[in-house]
């Protein structure tokens, strides 16, 4: 049984982006296929209502404020505006985007958070608060650094954000430290408020039984809940934030103020389009959750007990998504492996559709994505711009030279079957947020296409029969209107000239899936098409490449350049002894040698052509180079566990080609690539792209 188009209007909210930093491509992992899966549903004329904002408040904001010697206020505008922006050049639309700072949210939250002193849900306890002597202040959640008591990583007050991941109370955090100072903190008493999460325990059993969404949400969440629920503090020692009712020093904690704002947002959308925000939180609307899989806890624990315990309608579904990686490294802002949208991404002229579509297609939403910048350029190259962009160009370009308009022609059953069978597994693909599945399913109707436009070769029948020449097209064209609203939802700019194409007046954005087969209008005029996709170089990719690798470069260098900071902080005396020692030892200039020693240095610039780790070693790669010569060169580096084959295959490096031969692990090196060896090796390359064997002096 189908679950949409239902008579329940669909709310669709995503996480909130904190107001901190500029959008990246981890942040887009949520939007997009949220943003996919509410155009599906508008194509299968489900009710639809889609809304989001900035979160504003809790130390994310405070501290960065802080670092940046700006106040929260000016910080968040700043980069509310900033996101707003984004999501509107990436096409994602919401019919509300707000703020957790907007009057709305004040009110709601004071609404939810009364409601629930009222009936008993909330108590006062003294506990241990951070404080730093340094600062003379407490210290919440993010201000403060410490050990996590459950794993022993580096954990921040609120959660262990590199190890377990765990909700962490304050007081927990062992070896405290203030963020901003550095000093050892100390524990101190102080009166705070607790939401009684722990008497949910029986309501959630039963209410993760059956919540929709991803099963790696609803798992996870029956797991934490059969373990033991902890009672939650939800005050903070903060100016910035929402007023706990009654105590003008104490704000909520950023987790209450934050979940409430899809419910801000949806009154703030009702309120401009005249609708009726109680159909989702007080009555059957169904309220469906696009979330990274990181904040899972917060949305199907914490939040629906609140809002059980408030009287308001919980979620129906969540949906997380797998986390980001990049060039298969591990996402981090401070190491570079990060794609910013815009001075990455949308300022070199990629189109956002292009993103759009890598990041539903490349794997399914609840596992991991790797954005490679070389898989981003084969996947648009051999999907869209081969497959795709073929089919439409081909069949748009011989309509318009041979007949100047949708030529007459039945369309075969066959073709709408097959149009007809496409919509069906797209829509069961979309229930089961199963986006990649969605997306293949369309590019298949897309080789049908060049499938059946090869076999009826109407480049031959438009010699021989006219009439049988003009039904082929008509049916091409009939395809290329099913693939263009099939599509709307991933490539919404790029589908609006397809079907300016394929001669529609109509907007695309809102038709249904039920158009697909409706039957094209012979006579339509033509106008002479355009390709759509368009093949990405290779250079355009090497310099995105580049730009990344220089970004970690510096990243690490950056790192090394603080490490003294780090030493004090993290290791003991003796380890710290020990690496001062190896620091100088590696610091020491070597012995003095004569430009005639130095020119028998053979240095040659390469490039690489090979590249595949030595399967007897954990360090070592082979590597073919050609440096000029007639063949390339075979060299074995100590580049396996920083580098990764594909990503060498065409890089420039600098060998040293005189060097004697010798045997790594049974495999002869003929020379050296030079590296900088800074906690791994890091390649040297030369600052523009040269010929292959120039010399270096
Ligand atoms: O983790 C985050 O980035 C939070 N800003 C998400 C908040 S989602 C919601 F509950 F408000
Ligand atoms: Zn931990």
């Amino acid at each position: 049984m189908s679950k949409f188009p239902s008579d329940k209007p669909v709310l669709v909210t995503c996480g909130l982006p904190y107001v901190n930093g500029k959008a990246h491509i981890g942040h887009l992992r949520t939007y997009i296929p949220a943003d996919i899966f509410v155009r599906s549903m508008k194509k299968q004329e489900q009710e639809v209502v889609f809304v989001c904002g900035s979160d504003t408040h809790g130390t994310p904001i405070v501290v960065n404020a802080e670092q940046l010697n700006t106040t929260p206020g000016e910080l968040v505008r700043k980069y509310h505006k900033h996101f707003d922006n984004t999501f509107k050049k990436m096409n994602v639309n919401f019919d509300a985007f707000g703020t957790t700072d907007d009057p709305e949210n004040h009110n709601r939250t004071l609404d939810i958070v009364s409601k629930l002193i009222e009936k008993g849900y909330t108590y006062p306890k003294t506990i241990e608060i951070a404080y730093c002597p340094g600062c003379k202040r407490f210290l919440p959640d993010r201000y403060v650094q410490g050990i996590c008591p459950h794993c022993g990583e580096t954990a921040r007050g609120d959660e262990c954000d590199q190890g377990c991941e765990k909700h962490l109370e304050s007081g927990e955090l062992k070896d405290p430290k203030c963020i901003v100072c550095g000093e050892n903190a100390e524990y101190r008493e102080q009166e705070h408020f607790f939401f009684k999460l722990s008497e949910f325990r029986d309501f959630l059993l039963e209410y993760l039984e059956n919540l929709e969404g991803t099963s790696n949400a609803r798992n996870y969440a029956i797991g934490w809940v059969k373990q033991e629920l902890m009672d939650w503090c939800i005050t903070r020692n903060l100016d910035w934030g929402v007023k706990f009712p009654g105590h003008d020093k104490l704000v909520v904690y950023v987790w209450v103020d934050a979940p409430i704002g899809y419910i801000a947002f949806t009154e703030e959308w009702a309120e401009a389009n005249n609708g009726d925000w109680e159909k989702f939180w007080k009555g059957d609307g169904r309220i469906i959750h696009f979330i990274g899989g990181d904040i899972t806890y917060h949305h199907c624990i914490f939040w629906p007990a609140m809002l059980k315990g408030a009287g308001y309608s919980q979620p129906w579904a969540v949906v997380a998504s797998g986390m980001v990686k990049i060039e298969d490294k591990t996402f981090s802002k401070s190491r570079g492996y990060v794609v910013w949208v815009g001075e990455d991404y949308l300022d070199h002229g990629f189109h956002p559709d292009l993103l759009r579509y890598y990041l539903v297609s490349y794997t399914s939403h609840t596992k991991e994505l790797n954005f490679s910048w070389k898989v981003f350029q084969k996947k648009i190259n051999t999907e869209l711009v081969a497959v795709f962009g073929n089919f439409l160009y081909r069949t748009l370009l011989f309509a318009h030279r041979n007949f100047g308009e949708i030529p007459v022609g039945e369309i075969e059953q066959d073709v709408l079957d097959n149009i007809d069978s496409t919509i069906a597994k797209v829509n069961e693909a979309m229930e089961q947020y199963e986006f990649k599945k969605a997306v293949d399913f369309a590019m298949a109707l897309a080789s049908y296409g060049n499938v059946y436009f090869q076999s009826k070769q109407p480049w031959k029948l438009i010699k021989e029969d006219k009439a049988a020449c003009g039904k082929v097209v008509a049916n091409c064209i009939q395809i290329a209107k099913a693939l263009a609203i099939l599509f709307e939802p991933v490539l919404p700019q790029k589908m609006e000239e397809a079907w300016a194409q394929i001669g529609m007046s109509s907007d695309i954005h809102v038709t249904t899936y039920r158009d697909a087969t409706v039957l094209v209008n012979s006579g339509t005029t033509l106008v002479e098409p355009v390709t759509l996709f368009e093949k990405i170089q290779d250079d355009k990719i090497e310099s995105m490449v580049n730009i990344s690798n220089t970004r970690v470069a510096e990243a690490l260098a950056k790192e090394s350049g603080t490490k003294e900071i780090e030493v004090k902080d993290m290791e003991t005396e003796k380890e710290k002894e020990k690496i001062i020692e190896n620091e100088n030892e590696i610091n020491k200039i070597n012995e003095e040698i004569t430009f005639d020693d130095f020119s028998k240095l053979d240095i040659r610039i390469g490039i690489v052509v090979t590249a595949e780790p030595v399967k007897k070693s954990n360090k070592l790669m082979r590597l073919e180079v050609d440096i000029g010569e007639e063949t390339p060169r075979q060299l074995v580096a100590g580049i396996k566990e920083t580098h990764d084959p594909e990503q060498l295959i065409g890089r420039q490096v600098v060998v040293l080609a005189n060097l004697k031969p010798a045997k790594l692990c049974g495999v002869e090196s003929k020379g050296m690539v030079l590296a900088g060896d800074i906690d791994g090796a890091v390649l040297l390359m030369p600052e523009k792209n040269v010929e292959a064997g120039t010399r270096v002096r």
